[in-house]
């Protein structure tokens, strides 16, 4: 591993990090949402990122930027996303994108061929904060993109198709970002852990065996509004309290089934008409249901849905649940996971394995060829917060061990 100095990787990533943290639609807090005025502008920065590290830029149909360098037969894929959820952390996504153009970087500058061609990706959809659907881009570099999602709307009532239009986007060629099922040699990804784990083991880096299956729901309650003063409590049908009991319900389950790493959130609420002294008569909450395991993921929902209803059934209001997002549990290849944990021996770690509960781009892209997971430890644990914090050091092991695994990769030939 010639000129590599893990301590400069982790000052440039730290620098690069910085930089995308600046490009947020809110004044003192990281938001940027899929295909906003924000995403143009970081998705700019890293064009800019990628042709300064001589790779030839382009952007697909759903707006991911991809940097490529040449190389005969197959393309190695590393990437991760730079959209954000709402108020987030600077290295949630961002991190991958940089250890990509970093590691790029290095085998352009260093000139060494390698005997396939190398792509980073920056995809512009992972969190799925602002449509109801994620992983948007990184399916349809699978192809996997389905086209009923140009119809769904954004929380600010934009429907997809619109606004990759008013992005600059020709929604008619999608089918264009995927590569060809012989064209992707495999994906690999470089992301912060988002957990504890690898802080509490004294380690900077871990490999990922696996990635949680993911349910996201939007449950409607409909009561009946009526007046705060007047209505006897023991007549009323407030949507609002039976949803606090449905999230309750919730809660419950993902306890029932905690040994399988069943977990389950409600993330937002809604109650109309949203006044002080109105019984709420309608309510819409999210709900995401997680586990390794798929068989207990679906049986948790089937019970979900029984209990929705029992509580309806109870409080006199109706419910109904809609799916808006579904991704099976992705294993990560085991190959790919040896090459990773050599690489890390070599960084000095120990190449401790873990799985992962957040979902992350390499669940779409699994579709399309074998994928791998690099983790870096955070503090605390914390993301999607603003506390967020990856040391310089630890992406700089992140960034030298993700060149290492591409030249082990390589010599494999
Ligand atoms: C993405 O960050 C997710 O796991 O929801
Ligand atoms: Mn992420
Ligand atoms: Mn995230």
């Amino acid at each position: 591993m010639a000129d590599l100095d893990p301590v400069e990787l982790g000052l440039k990533a730290e620098a690069m990090i910085r930089a995308l943290a600046t490009i947020s639609a809110e004044e003192g807090r990281i938001t940027r949402l899929y295909l906003t005025p924000e995403h143009r502008r970081a998705a700019d920065l890293v064009a800019q990122w990628m042709a300064d590290a001589g790779l030839s830029v382009s952007e697909d149909a759903l707006g991911t930027v991809r940097g490529r360098l040449d190389g005969p037969g197959k393309r190695l894929l590393i990437g991760s996303h730079i959209d954000t959820v709402n108020d987030a952390g600077a290295y949630d996504g961002t991190f991958g994108v940089i250890a990509g153009i970093l590691g790029a970087a290095h085998f352009q500058a260093t000139g060494r061929p390698l005997p396939f061609g190398l792509d980073v990706l920056a995809f512009g959809d992972e969190e799925g904060s602002r449509f109801p659907a994620t992983l948007l881009c990184s399916s349809a570099v699978a192809g996997h993109f389905d086209p009923e999602t140009l119809a769904v709307e954004s929380v600010d009532g934009v429907r997809l198709e619109d606004a990759l239009r008013a992005y600059g986007k020709d929604p008619g060629l999608i089918g264009e970002a995927a590569y060809g099922p012989d064209e992707a040699l495999a994906y690999v990804e470089a992301h912060i852990e988002q957990g504890p784990v690898l802080e509490r083991a004294d380690e900077a880096l871990g490999i990922v065996t696996a990635i949680a299956g993911q349910s996201r729901l939007i449950v409607t309650v409909i009561g009946e509004a009526g007046h705060a003063g007047t209505v006897p409590m023991t007549i009323r049908r407030d949507a609002l309290v039976a949803a606090a009991e449905m999230a309750l319900a919730l809660e419950a389950l993902a306890r029932d089934y905690a040994d399988d790493f069943m977990v389950g959130t409600v993330g937002k609420i809604t109650a109309a008409p949203g006044t002080a002294n109105v019984i709420p008569a309608r309510v819409s909450f999210t709900a995401d249901l997680r586990s390794q395991s798929d068989s207990v993921r679906l049986a948790a929902l089937a019970r979900l849905r029984a209990e929705v209803q029992a509580i309806a059934d109870r409080r006199r209001v109706t419910a109904w649940m809609e799916r808006s997002h579904d991704a099976p549990a992705i294993p990560c290849d085991v190959s790919i996971q040896d090459g990773l944990a050599r690489a890390v021996i070599a960084q000095g770690g120990q190449g401790l394995r873990l799985p992962s509960g957040a979902g992350h781009d390499g669940q779409a892209v699994g579709k399309l060829c074998p994928i791998g997971m690099l983790f870096v430890r955070c503090r605390g644990g914390i993301s999607h917060n603003p506390a967020e914090f990856c040391a310089p050091e630890d992406m700089g092991r992140a960034v030298a061990t993700l060149i290492a695994f591409v030249e082990g990769l390589a010599d494999e030939g």
